[in-house]
């Protein structure tokens, strides 16, 4: 783990819908409310969902005189050239120079990659220091990272993605001599104790011993979800504030609790930096005088 710089956390996974972006999102804001210093990339050009995510928290928190704490945020630009490979060579070219820009002024660099794999996802996953993998509860899911025997649940052959990480770790060490912690975390987990529920928490684990990585406690399916993208919000938000809409139930209780035990299991560095942390919270509360701290940025199109 380094201990200058940005922590790196990555969230990848080849199957779409996982979770990625929902993650990337409550990571960043209970990072934020932690008082660092947070940065978050948007790597996915197409859909930009987490992209969408922070512009509707900006939107909500504008429209509602809601002060609430934002990361500075990067996304590509939506590419217009007609060729592929130019428009491949801006993405990086952008994508590099948000990472230098954010490597020694923020605590935490939080980047959310597509459901499929370019140049750019390998790239961002061999920067993780911490890697996020999302995954639904059904043995369909855990098939993204390897073929699952139906009957015993016991990993066979590698997928595609589980290999892409395992060449991102080769990368990692040949260059800075350091390992990425790589977290499966369960997500969307029925309610409902089932035969196919306990298979797929079988083939997790053994998953993971295979592919040298740490399973975490996971998120329940919960419908908060789905009302918390609109309006930009996570569940570490004062959801029982009458601006943010009373919604303070059971339910979204415990998905808070899930989120803040799935933040532990990722056993980020947080005490090494909280010496910055001081210098942070004091920014925050400048910033709660002064507006939100936020900066949308569309990352530079190269000349
Ligand atoms: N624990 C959960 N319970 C219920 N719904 C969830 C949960 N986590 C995520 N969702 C919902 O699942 C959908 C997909 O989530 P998200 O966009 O975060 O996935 P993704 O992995 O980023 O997808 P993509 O691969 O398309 O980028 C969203 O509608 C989101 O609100
Ligand atoms: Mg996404």
């Amino acid at each position: 783990m380094r201990e200058n710089g940005a922590h790196v956390i990555v969230l990848g996974n080849e199957k779409g819908g996982s979770g990625k972006s929902t993650t990337a999102f409550h990571l960043a804001i209970y990072l934020l409310y932690q008082g660092f210093r947070v940065a978050t990339i948007d790597v996915d050009s197409r859909q930009q969902t987490l992209t969408q995510y922070i512009r509707n928290r900006v939107a909500w928190a504008k429209s509602h005189d809601l002060k609430l704490p934002l990361s500075t945020h990067y996304h590509l630009p939506v590419s217009t050239g007609d060729s592929v490979s130019q428009n491949h060579r801006e993405e990086f070219e952008v994508f590099g120079h948000a990472v230098s820009e954010v490597e020694d002024d923020f605590d935490f660099l939080v980047i959310d990659t597509p459901g499929f794999d370019t140049n750019l996802t390998r790239l961002a996953h061999s920067l993780a220091d911490t890697l996020v993998t999302p995954l639904n509860d059904s043995l369909l899911d855990l098939n993204v990272l390897a073929r699952i025997d139906p009957e015993s649940g016991e990993p066979r052959e590698l997928s595609h993605y589980a290999r892409l990480v395992q060449r991102a770790r080769k990368e990692r060490l040949a260059i800075d001599g350091q390992t990425i912690d790589w977290v499966l975390a369960r997500n969307r987990i029925s309610m409902l104790s089932s035969r196919n529920m306990r298979l797929v928490q079988t083939g997790i684990e053994q998953l993971a011993t295979r592919l040298g990585a740490r399973v975490a406690n996971g998120i329940g399916e919960r419908v908060i979800f789905r009302s918390l993208f609109p309006i930009g919000m996570s569940v570490f938000d004062p959801l029982d504030d009458p601006g943010i809409g009373n919604m303070a139930t059971m339910s979204n209780m415990s998905a808070h609790k899930e989120y803040r035990a799935l933040v532990d299991a990722l056993h980020l560095p947080v005490s090494n930096r909280a010496k910055n942390r001081k210098e942070a919270r004091q920014l925050w509360s400048k910033s709660r005088e002064e507006g939100p701290l936020v900066f949308d940025h569309m990352m530079p199109k190269s000349s």
